[in-house]
């Protein structure tokens, strides 16, 4: 029966997942990599590849309230800029599993933090806990804490994107800042709007690439059936210790680096195994960035996060994590989640979304549209094969997503 082959599978992703994530961590020493011919970018940082397109950067140092320790990279000035930068400062931030350089694997013509910097805005890009640059806490200690890993998307927009806002205001003396976030980057924004008031007017306006709010309509049964997993089996990880999701240096992490940077034919495949994950876009994600990306790629997160979006796709609306009726009861005082208030979301929102969307459905995209009270303008994207990854990997940005996002950030800065 189909409900026996699913728990079969299911049961073959418990070990591989638990035996990927519990025992194996196999980082691959860089002078190893060298030698195996991984493409120089995949090995680089946020810091050192800017610098090595000839962009000045800088690294920063966040604390949150609760004693996450996050980076933060700012491109002081893009190499195309002539002339002053404009203000206010803007905040770039990455969706789900990926991090900072998530931006930058396209390389200088299509990366979106290249483009934004060249056109002479002062830009800083995040990293929400978890990831590799963001595998930091005060006192918990990552490897074994398990406390460290217990958060999601709920605790990202509550105490990350306003922890980021507020310093990158402390450190350029500027009102407000402009935000773009791309899925998940855009979802926690308006997390951070429904449950920190005041935090939405400190940003000019927001622009949602691909916004992760509701994903009741997201089409890729691969994705569907990966998230849905890891919330089936959240407890049992649990329980065993795991805590922490495709980690950098993991099996899986590593496994995809060297596989797709191999030759152009596992190349293809690895872009193949992005399109059945996402949706079907020939031609869009180069091979060099293809060979590049999985160096950054997954950037690694909560078990607790995945198995958030596996539920919200189960559900109709934007709500908090749902424990169930008891745990509801205890932590949220009822016993369904609160949903998100997205009528407070007062800030002026441009929304870009693609129609091939396999992740994040136009239909999920319209329901946002219409509760938020600001919404400036949402365009769908020329190209009827527009993807979820398209945003930051694909080689046609430049002409696809950018002149809009650029006409919005211009209108909304000085100078
Ligand atoms: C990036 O690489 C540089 C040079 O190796 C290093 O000094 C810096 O600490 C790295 N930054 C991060 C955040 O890992
Ligand atoms: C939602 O936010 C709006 C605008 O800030 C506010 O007027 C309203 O009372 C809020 N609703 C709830 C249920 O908190």
């Amino acid at each position: 029966m189909a409900s026996k082959g699913l728990h079969t599978l299911n049961i073959f992703l418990i070990i591989s997942i638990a035996s990927i994530l519990y025992g194996v961590q196999l980082p691959i020493r860089t002078e190893t990599k060298k030698s195996l011919g991984y493409p120089k970018d995949s090995l680089l940082n946020f810091t050192e590849l800017t610098n090595e397109y000839g962009y000045d950067s800088q690294e920063h140092t966040i604390v949150t309230e609760d004693g996450y320790i996050l980076t933060m990279f700012r491109i002081v000035k893009g190499k195309n800029c002539i002339g002053r930068n404009r203000e206010p400062p803007v905040i770039l931030m990455h969706g789900l599993l990926q991090s900072s350089d998530s931006w930058l694997d396209a390389g200088p013509n299509a990366g979106l933090a290249y483009l934004i910097a060249d056109a002479c805005f002062d830009l800083w890009v995040g990293n929400c806990r978890g990831n590799y640059y963001s595998r930091r806490h005060v006192s918990l200690n990552p490897d074994t804490d398990n406390q460290f890993w217990q958060f999601s998307v709920d605790e990202i927009g509550y105490y990350d994107i306003p922890a980021m806002v507020d310093y990158v205001l402390d450190n350029t003396g500027a009102e407000n800042v402009n935000y773009v976030g791309f899925s998940q980057g855009a979802g926690t924004f308006f997390i951070m709007c429904s449950e920190r008031p005041g935090y939405c007017e400190k940003a000019n306006m927001l622009i949602a690439l691909a916004p992760a709010a509701r994903q009741t309509n997201t089409r890729s049964v691969l994705y569907r059936f990966l998230m849905g997993t890891v919330y089936n089996i959240e407890g049992f990880l649990k329980k065993t210790g795991v805590g922490e999701m495709l980690p950098k240096g993991s099996f899986g992490q590593e496994f995809l680096a060297f596989f797709c940077h191999l030759n152009s034919l596992t190349g293809r495949m690895c872009n193949m195994g992005q399109s059945l994950l996402d949706a079907f876009h020939p031609g869009s994600v180069s091979g060099e960035t293809t060979r590049v990306l999985y160096g950054h790629f997954p950037a690694g997160t909560s078990v607790h996060n995945m198995a958030r979006y596996g539920q919200s796709m189960k559900r109709r609306d934007f709500a908090k994590f749902d424990y169930g009726k008891d745990h509801n009861l205890k932590l949220y005082g009822s016993e369904e989640p609160p949903k998100y208030n997205l009528s407070a979301v007062s800030v002026p929102v441009v929304t870009l979304y693609g129609r091939n969307d396999g992740l994040v459905d136009v239909k999920d995209v319209k329901w946002l549209m219409r509760k938020l009270p600001n919404v400036v303008e949402e365009l769908e994207v020329e190209d009827h094969l527009w993807t979820h990854l398209d945003v930051t990997y694909s080689q046609f940005t430049s002409t696809m997503i950018f002149p809009k996002i650029h006409e919005h950030l211009q209108s909304n800065s000085n100078n």
